[in-house]
């Protein structure tokens, strides 16, 4: 049964060599970032950049993160990307990897790169990804998923919080301050 929004798809990816997923992931993370600029990882002197601008810096930086992923990747569980649809038009984006950054051999998957264009905040465009990616890690054998969310991204933890995501207190992010929020599944 189709639980997701009326207007919302959501589709996994697993071929990295795919420039419009690229395209698409840098978009939206731009766009969604927009007003929070000083988070995207670009140089300072394009801070100040046309979005056009950021994207293609952004771009740049998804392909090569993109490549690293193109020998792991094909056909494999994890990683793989979520994107969802509003109408046709991509909406969201979301990466899921194998949780070997904090954890060796765990049975956790890392998320990392929720991001949802602002025009269709609040459409259930992220819970749909949450909900469908979930479902399938689960189905891999992974028993949890986990994020970082920055200490000052009000949004984001107040959308975790609803979706029943806990806090823990598991060792976070090595710079700046970070939440480390996890969900079993
Ligand atoms: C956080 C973010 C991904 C949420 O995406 P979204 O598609 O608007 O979220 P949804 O519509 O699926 O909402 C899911 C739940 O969270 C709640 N929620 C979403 N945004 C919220 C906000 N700003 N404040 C409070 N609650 C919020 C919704 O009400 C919903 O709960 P409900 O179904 O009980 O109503 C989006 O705001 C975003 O892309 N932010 C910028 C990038 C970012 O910070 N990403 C997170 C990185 S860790």
């Amino acid at each position: 049964m189709n639980l997701l929004p009326n207007r919302v798809a959501v589709k996994a990816h697993t071929d990295f060599s795919l420039p419009k997923l690229a395209e698409d992931f840098a978009r939206i993370h731009v766009l969604a970032y927009s007003d929070r600029k000083q988070k995207l990882s670009i140089k300072d002197d394009l801070r100040k950049a046309s979005l056009n601008e950021m994207q293609k810096y952004q771009l740049e930086s998804w392909l090569k993160i993109f490549k690293n992923f193109l020998s792991a990747s094909q056909g494999e569980k994890l990683p793989r990307i979520y994107t969802a649809t509003y109408d046709g038009q991509v909406a969201g984006v979301a990466f899921f990897q194998d949780n070997h950054f904090h954890f060796k051999d765990s049975e956790s998957a890392l998320m990392t790169s929720l991001c949802v264009a602002p025009e269709f905040h609040r459409k259930g465009i992220a819970r749909s990804i949450l909900n469908v990616a979930e479902q399938e890690i689960k189905s891999f054998g992974y028993r949890e998923l986990a994020l970082e969310v920055e200490c000052d991204n009000t949004p984001a933890i107040s959308a975790y919080n609803h979706m029943r995501w806990h806090q823990s207190d598991r060792p976070n992010g090595e710079k700046g301050c970070y939440h480390y929020y996890t969900k079993d599944i």
